[in-house]
This record gives C-alpha cells, structure tokens and sequence, in this order.
C-alpha cells in the first residue's frame, strides 16, 4: 500500500481539467492506497481573495470532492490551514531551497506577470508545496501535467534535506494520467483549461447545465482539414477532444479517432459523453450542499488524523536541524 497525497486550491470554478487531470485519479486510487487530500486554503492567499469568498469556498470544495466521490470513510479529507505544521515545515524547506531554484518557476512566472505587486508568497508558493506532501512521507502525487516542475522541485528538496540533515522524507512521485494530462481550453486549444471566468466558452465548468456542455463543445475550435485524427501539435483541437472522449468513455484515443468521418459526429459524442459523466457529479453536489453540517464533521476528523501524522515528520525534521524542543 502506497502514501498518496495530492491538493487543489478553493479557487471556486472546478472545471473538466481538474476532474480528469485530478479528482477522477483520486478517486481511483482512494481504495488501493492510504490517501490524503487537502483543500489548500493557503495557497489561495497568494493571489488576491475576499476573506468571505475564500472561507465558503473552502467548505464548497469540500463538497465538490466529495461528490466526484471521494469516500471520508477510506480517504483522509482535510484543510491546509488547520494542520500548523504545514507552514512550519514550509519554513524549514524554504531554507533548504535557493532562490535560484525558485526563480525557474515557469507557474510563477505566468502568475505574476503583468501584475503591479506580486505576493511573497506567490513565489514561494511550491516550497509550501513540498511541505504539504513531505509531512505525509507520500510515495505518490496523482497532478495534472501543469503541477510537473513543481513536483521535481519538491523531489530535489526532499533529497537535499535527507542528504543535509539525515533521511527525515520519502522522496515522492509525480502521477500523471495517461490521457487528459493536460485538457485543452475549447476555444483556444493552445492553452490549458482554467477559470471559466478567463474563457467562458472554452472552459467546461463541472456543474455546467446539459445544455451548456453541448454548446460549447459544439463551438469548439477545431481546424479546416476535417479529418479526425489524434495529433495534437498539428491538430490541437480535435485531440483535445479526442482525449475528453477517451478519458470520458475509456476507449483509446485512437480507437475513438477511426470511428468518426467528420467533426460533427465527434463533438456530438463528446457533448453526450461528458453530459453523462458530468450528471451525477451535479445531483450529489446538490445534495451535500443540503448538508453542511456534515460536511464540516468530515473536515474536523480529517484534520485530526492529519495532524497525527504531520506532527511526527515535523517534529523529526525540528530535531534534524537543530531546533531546540
Ligand atoms: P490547482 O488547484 O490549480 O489544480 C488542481 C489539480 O487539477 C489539475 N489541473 C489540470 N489537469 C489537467 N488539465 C487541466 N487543464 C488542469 N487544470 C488543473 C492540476 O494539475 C492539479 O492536479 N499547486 C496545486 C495545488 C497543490 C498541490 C499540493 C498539488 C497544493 N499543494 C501538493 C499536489 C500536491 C494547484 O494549484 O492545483
């Protein structure tokens, strides 16, 4: 039985890149695996977020994970910010890692862009990272293939610590699914799939109505050959919905790729597919959201079963350099 650990900000607009590129992984491996995922709250505070919308948020993630089925009853399901030790481990690894390290951040170059004053934290973002899959001693980290460069980080920080100070954690490994990696905005194919605000037609939001799903994929920009075929640096956009057929239905891409004669028969297939994966996810989201209450239990039980076991890495790691306890 393998450590899994993975985390998704409350950023309140989960879409079908987090699902297949994440959730569905998660949800994979939740039985096979002792599991961890967090709601990374802290996280959140690096970019700009009203303190209300930040704290519902939360809890409304909570519910999304738990409705692409996440079970509290296998699974250890908790908030960043109510295990301490993350941001104390967070400290220690940032004097572990360089700035220079943290400077190749290709993420963190793309965040702070453009903008007039960028957090501190924004930049030491991966470091916090790295704290929160370190304390679990996780063997594997079930991403997307956006969270890559962040993982090597960690994995190098992880090694220059137990080689520093003596073998304190478990040096993880980045899993990143076979399809749908890297799911595609439907309006411009060259880019990932975020914020449904950034690209209302281009991003399939997991509580989209049917009726929506079907319209954006029936918009989807695709290109004038009018073959399909899976080739995603010649063909960005029908891959891309090559990949949402395979992750959707389990055929291969390229099995899914000979069964069509022409765009319109694939972006109908793709709607009806992603409409039905998407269905129950939207009926249990309702129905948890009836229930809070319980929600918040499962939340308070997982962040004490965290902080057992983040409290023993921590306070081996405080030892390991020399703290004074
Ligand atoms: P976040 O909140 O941006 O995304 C959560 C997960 O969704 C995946 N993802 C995608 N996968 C495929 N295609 C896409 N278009 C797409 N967009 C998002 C992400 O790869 C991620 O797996 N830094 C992390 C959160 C984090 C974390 C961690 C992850 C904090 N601590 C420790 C793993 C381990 C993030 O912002 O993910």
């Amino acid at each position: 039985m393998a450590t899994v650990f993975s985390g998704v900000q409350p950023s309140g607009d989960y879409h079908l890149g987090n699902y297949l590129g994440a959730f569905k992984n998660w949800v994979a491996v939740q039985h096979e695996n002792e599991a961890f995922f967090c709601v990374v709250d802290l996280h959140a505070l690096t970019l700009d977020i009203d303190p209300s919308e930040l704290r519902e948020r939360t809890l409304d993630l909570a519910v999304t994970l738990l409705a692409v089925g996440l079970d509290p009853e296998v699974v250890t399901l908790f908030v960043q910010s109510h295990v301490p030790e993350h941001p104390r481990l967070a400290w220690l690894l940032e004097c572990t890692a360089t700035v220079g390290e943290l400077n190749r951040m290709v993420q963190f170059k793309e965040k702070s862009s453009g903008r007039e004053t960028v957090r501190a934290g924004l930049y030491t973002y991966p470091v916090l990272m790295a704290a929160d899959v370190l304390l679990y001693q996780a063997d594997q980290v079930p991403v997307g293939d956006d969270q890559r460069q962040h993982l090597e980080l960690m994995r190098d920080l992880a090694v220059r610590f137990n080689n520093r100070y003596g073998r304190t954690f478990t040096v993880p490994e980045a899993v990143v699914p076979k399809v749908a990696a890297r799911v595609m905005d439907l309006q411009q194919p060259g880019r990932k799939m975020s914020k449904s605000i950034d690209s209302p037609l281009g991003t399939v939001g997991l509580l989209d109505a049917p009726k929506d799903i079907e319209r954006k994929v029936r918009r989807a920009v695709t290109d004038t050959d009018g073959r399909v075929r899976y080739d995603p640096e010649a063909k960005p956009g029908v891959s891309n919905l090559l990949e949402l057929l395979s992750a959707a239905t389990g055929v291969s891409v390229e099995e899914a790729a000979a069964r069509y004669d022409g765009y319109g028969d694939l972006k109908r297939d793709v709607a009806e597919a992603l409409i039905s994966l998407l269905a129950p996810i939207r009926q249990r989201t309702a129905e948890l959201r009836a229930d809070l209450g319980e929600v918040e239990r499962i939340l308070t039980a997982g962040a004490d079963r965290a902080h057992k076991v983040a409290s023993v890495t921590y306070e081996r790691a405080a030892k390991a350099v020399g703290l004074f306890s």
